[in-house]
């Protein structure tokens, strides 16, 4: 890719829960310059407002049948990405346990992919972006000029995950992880996957500033010297 092209380049990371998408990504687009969208987030506003409303998050028809009135916001400036449903910011309740134990069930309904996926496109729009999810290099955005499939170990991502919590049950937090991959990566629709042509990048031993260099100098090597 020319230097003259990053404005409008589109990064899709993809990965498991915890695997450091969010601050890479967010790092990852400071230094570029380029916007940032976490379609995680848009799944949590969408399951907050599910719990809110008290719908059944395992009724998938009663979800369904729902999916398309919550009215969400994100904003994509990565020092500070912001998340609003029916104009109030919910970047604190999106990460509460309640949402945790239900982002997976209501990922999977196939009414709030389709809105969710034609917001995230239009978000995308003429590019400049890093885009991170499960389903993005291979749903969302299949053209995109770079693809990244991020993982980590387990336990690496749960030692993690705990300490941004501030929670010391480390054992509690890597089974919430695996419940939520074992869903992400079992589901019909969209399934967790590495997508054609994305570079794996496996962060276990790497720290984060290195994953951002590696991942700035994909996406500022010529295409032709891209793997
Ligand atoms: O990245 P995260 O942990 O905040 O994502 C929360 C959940 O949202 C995750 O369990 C699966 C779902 N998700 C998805 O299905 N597709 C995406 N593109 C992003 C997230």
């Amino acid at each position: 890719m020319d230097a003259g092209d990053i404005g409008s380049i589109v990064v899709a990371v993809d990965g498991t829960s915890g695997s450091g998408k969010s601050s890479t990504c967010r790092a990852v687009a400071e230094r570029l310059g380029l916007r940032y969208l976490d379609t995680g987030a848009m799944y949590r506003a969408v399951t907050w407002w599910m719990l809110q409303h008290d719908v059944d998050v395992h009724d998938a028809e009663a979800v369904a049948a729902r999916a398309a009135e919550p009215r969400l916001e994100s904003g994509t400036d990565p020092r500070r990405p912001t998340i609003s449903l029916d104009g109030v910011d919910v970047s604190v309740e999106i990460r509460s346990d309640a949402v945790n134990g239900a982002v997976s069930p209501v990922s999977t309904v196939p009414a709030v992919r389709e809105r969710l996926v034609a917001l995230q496109r239009e978000i995308i729009g003429a590019g400049g972006i890093v885009v991170e999810g499960r389903d993005i290099g291979s749903v969302v955005w299949p053209e995109a000029e770079l693809k990244v499939f991020l993982t980590a170990d387990a336990a690496a991502r749960a030692a993690r995950r705990a300490a941004e919590a501030g929670s010391s049950d480390v054992a509690a937090t890597e089974a919430s992880l695996l419940s939520r991959d074992r869903i992400d990566s079992g589901r019909a629709v969209a399934p967790l996957t590495r997508a054609d042509g994305a570079v794996q990048v496996d962060s276990t031993d790497l720290t984060l500033d290195e994953v951002v260099d590696l991942v700035v100098g994909l996406a500022t090597a010529p295409a032709d010297a891209a793997p």
